[in-house]
């Protein structure tokens, strides 16, 4: 193996202490595959740059002045079709079908997750697992329904064995979810964990920093809480994740009910 440089040694400590802080503390390092670089402050970087592919391919999308001609339906149908029969990442090998994203394309809150699980990747539709109804319930407890509110993911499909999704996998997915956050309009949005927060924001830092605060996010807004799923494992949080979702209605000026009822 090709000893690291001062520089990737570096890099590869911020990437380390990234999946740390999603809970992944096993690794290994792929034979002379490019060191990944830490994330940076520019969301357009992150979607720019591919961390482990040799000769990363430009990822195609339309470009939205196009988009913005359309309504928000057909807007949504083209960014849809211009995924297509993606192959643009290795993920397209074992999934089932692409989970593009779903719900009310005028909703005020979209909720954004990592990647589809098994159940998504056999319905074609996002958070319909055990992590969907748990966030069914967060939304309900909102005093809304999930057809209030836009859910997709940073990519649109299932990782093998629910890994975390690749930096380089996230980037060549965001950019359809940039597109949907641009046609959709929320006026906030919510990163579901860890890996959503630091894909959309750039930024690598923990969730305890990441969550607590309203963030400028592409002409709207964007506050941060846990993942269902690391709620289902770590139920004493959901008191956490309440409070980062009351400081969401309250930014919306909804009124904010005493609490959820159940998990
Ligand atoms: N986890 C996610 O991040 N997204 C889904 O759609 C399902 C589970």
């Amino acid at each position: 193996m090709t000893p690291l440089t001062p520089e990737a040694k570096k890099a590869l400590s911020a990437r380390v202490q990234f999946y740390r802080d999603l809970g992944i503390h096993s690794f290994y390092r792929r034979s002379e595959a490019p060191v990944a670089e830490a994330h940076t402050p520019e969301v357009e970087s992150t979607m720019a740059k591919s961390s482990s592919a040799a000769k990363p391919a430009p990822v195609k999308v339309k470009s939205l002045p196009v988009l913005n001609d359309l309504s928000k339906t057909a807007a949504l149908d083209a960014i849809r079709a211009d995924i297509g029969d993606c192959t643009r990442c290795r993920l397209s090998k074992e999934r089932n079908q692409i989970v593009f994203g779903t719900g009310n394309m005028d909703a005020d809150i979209m909720f954004v997750g990592e990647g589809p699980g098994a159940d998504e990747d056999e319905q074609g539709l996002p958070f319909v697992g055990r992590g969907g109804q748990l966030l069914n319930n967060m939304i309900n407890a909102m005093g809304i329904k999930r057809e209030d509110v836009y859910i997709a993911n940073v990519v649109k499909c299932r990782p093998p064995g629910n890994r975390t999704p690749e930096r380089d996998e996230c980037d060549t997915c965001s950019p359809f979810l940039m597109q949907q956050i641009e046609v959709v309009k929320p006026k906030i949005i919510v990163a579901l964990g860890a890996v959503a927060a630091k894909n959309l924001l750039g930024l690598n830092d923990s969730m305890a920093n990441l969550r607590g605060q309203i963030y400028d996010f592409k002409n709207t807004n964007l506050a941060v809480t846990y993942h269902p799923a690391y709620l289902l494992r770590d139920p004493r949080q959901k008191a956490e994740a309440w409070k980062d979702l009351q400081m969401v209605m309250k930014h919306l000026g909804m009124k904010v009910p005493a609490g959820p009822k159940n998990g």
